[in-house]
């Protein structure tokens, strides 16, 4: 058997390439299995006998220096945790041309060869810009949104949508038991992945996607009039957080139709909590991959899971100018599903 078709990945302690010191970062909003992402960074460098550095708070600790040497002894015990141990951050500075060629130097400073970022498609493009000043990039995506054009999967994605059904499930509960409507508002500022997974595995009546414009009379009110003349106890109604306005969507529900209608913001519930069984598979692999990749002198690449559990690298332009729309089968299922 061989790996990636190269039998000297099967090695221990094999690495032909260039790179022997190796950085990793968790960048942007947290995701459940950065943890496990990071841990499979590290045991796959020390596995093929590459330096790996850790470095807190993502393009932060890079600007900073803010990094240290990881063993396999490092990451021992978080697998299972949620959050992320390195912690993360969002970096104005990153974005500028200055703050790239800040974070080019303090690499040179490291003697860091290359980076791995785990993080969404924000942090991919500061990792583009650095890759454009010579510092080798792979990227690991982790986000709950599921938003990332050139993956079919991004860590934390699972590990969310169990959180948000056990609390569609709870709150259907009550709601039943006193012919309640409740709008629920998930997470997914400018993605609807959450909400739309969510609705069809939570049983939603209605659901609001950011990618979509809605119209209260034929969208909301009319399939909660229709369900409760059908005998319906409960009717939900899935808003993502992108369309902003829970609390007076509830109101308007409860005005129009006369139904009670409370609102729940999940809210960070939904970013923390240990992983699943799928992100801490596809951590591990992706880690895997990546580190692979940097092995066989593939760089600036983004792994992207293909066809279920299998990862690809793709080129981190081609990555990014790949965009992820809502899947046409997906919406028509939940629309079948929401009668
Ligand atoms: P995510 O990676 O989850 O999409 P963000 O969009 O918040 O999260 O990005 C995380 C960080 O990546 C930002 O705070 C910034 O430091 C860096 N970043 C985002 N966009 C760019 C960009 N266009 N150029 C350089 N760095 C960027
Ligand atoms: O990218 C993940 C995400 O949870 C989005 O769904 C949400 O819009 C955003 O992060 C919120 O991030 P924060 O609360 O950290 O600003």
């Amino acid at each position: 058997m061989t790996v990636n078709g190269d039998d000297a990945l099967k090695t221990k302690g094999e690495n032909r390439s260039k790179i022997k010191r190796v950085g990793v970062l968790t960048s942007g909003g947290d995701a459940p299995g950065m943890n496990a992402a990071t841990r499979s960074v590290v045991r796959a460098c020390c596995y093929y006998g590459i330096e790996v550095f850790g470095i807190h708070k993502g393009y932060d600790g890079l600007l900073a220096g803010d990094m240290f040497p990881m063993t396999i002894r490092s990451v021992s015990d978080t697998i299972q945790r949620g959050g992320t141990a390195l912690q993360t951050a969002r970096c104005p500075q990153f974005c500028t041309p200055e703050g790239v060629k800040q974070g080019r130097k303090m690499a040179d400073v490291f003697k860091l060869d290359a980076l791995v970022v785990i993080g969404g498609d924000g942090s991919f493009r500061g990792g583009l810009d650095l890759s454009r000043e010579g510092l080798p990039i792979i990227g690991i995506p982790a986000t709950i949104d599921n938003d990332i054009g050139c993956t079919e999967y991004t860590i934390g994605y699972d590990t969310c949508m169990n959180t948000v059904r056990e609390a569609i499930d709870k709150i259907k509960d009550t709601a039943s038991s006193h012919d309640r409507c409740s709008v629920i508002e998930v997470m997914g500022r400018n993605a609807g992945y959450i909400a739309l997974s969510c609705a069809i595995a939570g049983g939603a009546e209605v659901c609001l996607l950011p990618e979509q414009k809605y119209d209260l009379e034929t969208d909301v009110i009319q399939p909660i009039l229709e369900c409760r003349n059908r005998g319906k106890h409960h009717y939900v109604v899935i808003v993502a957080e992108g369309i902003g306005h829970s609390f007076e969507l509830s109101k308007q529900i409860k005005d129009i139709t006369g139904i009670s209608t409370t609102t729940t913001i999940l809210g960070h519930i939904q970013r923390g909590g240990s992983p699943t069984v799928k992100d801490r598979v596809m951590a591990g692999l992706m880690g895997v991959k990546a580190v692979q990749c940097l092995v066989a002198g593939e760089v600036n690449k983004v792994i992207a899971a293909k066809g279920g559990d299998k990862c690809v690298a793709i080129d981190i332009e081609e990555a990014l100018a790949t965009k992820k729309t809502l899947d046409e089968e997906m919406l028509l299922a939940n629309e079948i599903l929401s009668l």
